[in-house]
């Protein structure tokens, strides 16, 4: 029977991957120390060592060195535990003529895996010619490298393997985060959906109350209170629905002239806000590639809020405009309002998430989780620059 050393002062690793190999019919002795494999392996008996790297006194790189330099020992595959986080251990393992490399933590087939291919990989080796040392550098430090070709190639082919799985891992994951936020996209929407029968029925049913019952004014104050609600409830709901609306719209990208959709927006807001007299500067000429309709949700948000937010301003003045420095254009909306305080610009993007009390400005916090939205479809970026009662600028990429 194959006998295999297993070299980890973590006696739960140790035990885990003797059951593991031990299942595979493999005969498993362990050793707690570099030292105790050492004397372990010049007892005889033992067709190959997986080790762990990191332990007290002999490292698992210097148990290897020391291994292939006694002739009686040289042939025995080395197989070393890695977490595969730093590029380094790749070459330290070619350093001192390791066979292979296995990730912490893999599943309990790849170790097999990995161990039955050092094996066979060792049987090819006997006919190989043995090679001389081979001097690399690598990030900046110079390395002499005994392994011999095929150990060589069977520890990058295996690093390789790693490296792959992980991707694909990685993909899955994506997928699964994918798929999930597709799930929670289309529950949100019909929630939001779904919400707007019964508040349209609050509303006629407590109009129909106050019209036609004869209400006494403590009971007229709480039917309004009960509109009012109703009534915020539905700009919520209407919120919610453009949000998944912008989520799910498919992205038509053609050239436009972006001055000239900022001055429609901003024409809307002028007829909307006749009483808030606003000096606006459009930077003329600016042009963007995107989904033109989807850009105006983004600036019907950011000028909407210039506009709420500079209501309280007795000078207010809203610039859009561009940036042109290098890599994309920075489009821009700045306003002189009441910004806010830096420390809390993490949160503006989050749904929901309001800097300012609706006493003072009145919202949803969905606006920008829109307007993000949108400039993450398009492959940009959007930020935000402020300072309280001075003005807040806002800043997004289409690239
Ligand atoms: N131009 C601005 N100046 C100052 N604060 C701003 C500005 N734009 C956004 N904010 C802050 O960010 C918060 C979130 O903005 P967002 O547009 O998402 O929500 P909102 O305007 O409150 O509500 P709505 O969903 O109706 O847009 C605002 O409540 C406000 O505190
Ligand atoms: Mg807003």
């Amino acid at each position: 029977m194959t006998c295999i050393l297993v070299v980890d002062d973590s006696r739960t690793q140790a035990e885990e991957a003797r059951f593991i190999l031990e299942s595979s019919d493999y005969a498993v002795e362990i050793a707690g120390s570099g030292e105790e494999a050492l004397a372990s392996l010049r007892g005889g008996g033992v067709d190959l060592v997986v080790s762990d790297i990191v332990m007290p006194g002999l490292t698992g790189y210097e148990l290897c060195r020391r291994a292939k330099t006694e002739p009686a020992l040289r042939e025995i595959p080395i197989v070393l535990f890695t977490s595969l986080n730093d590029p380094l251990e790749v070459i330290r393992a070619l350093e001192c003529g390791a066979d292979g490399f296995i990730v912490k933590g893999a599943p309990p087939d790849q170790l097999v895996h990995r161990v039955r291919t050092a094996l066979e990989n060792q049987k090819l080796r006997a006919h190989d010619d043995a090679g001389s040392s081979v001097n690399v550098h690598f990030l900046g430090r110079a390395f002499v490298i005994q392994s011999e070709r095929r150990q060589i190639l069977e520890l990058l082919v295996s690093t390789f393997e790693d490296t792959v799985r992980k991707q694909q891992q990685l993909v899955d994951s994506q997928q699964q985060l994918r798929d999930a936020n597709r799930e929670l996209e289309a529950f949100s929407y019909s929630v939001a959906h779904d919400l707007g029968a019964p508040i349209r029925a609050i509303d006629r049913w407590m109009t129909a109350l106050v019209e036609d019952c004869a209400l006494d004014a403590t009971g007229k104050q709480h039917a309004a209170r009960v509109l009012d609600a109703a009534s915020r409830m539905r700009n919520i709901i209407e919120d919610l629905l453009r949000l998944s609306r912008v989520v799910k719209a498919d992205l038509r990208r053609i050239d436009f002239d972006f001055s000239a959709v900022a001055r429609l927006v901003a024409a809307n807001l002028i007829m909307f806000h006749p009483d808030h007299a606003v000096d606006l500067v459009v930077e003329p000429g600016t042009r963007c590639h995107g989904d033109r309709a989807l850009i105006q949700v983004v600036l019907e948000n950011l000028l909407g809020n210039a506009w709420k937010f500079t209501r309280k301003q007795p000078h207010p003045r809203i610039e859009v405009g561009a940036i042109r420095r290098d890599g994309p254009v920075v489009f821009f909306v700045r306003d002189n309002g009441a910004g806010f305080a830096m420390v809390h610009a993490h949160k503006l993007f989050l749904p929901f998430e309001r800097l300012h009390s609706d006493a003072e400005f009145t919202g949803t916090g969905i606006g920008l989780t829109t307007a993000r939205r949108v400039i993450e479809r398009h492959g940009g970026r959007i930020w935000a620059e402020a300072v309280p009662e001075r003005g807040a600028t806002f800043y997004f990429t289409v690239p």
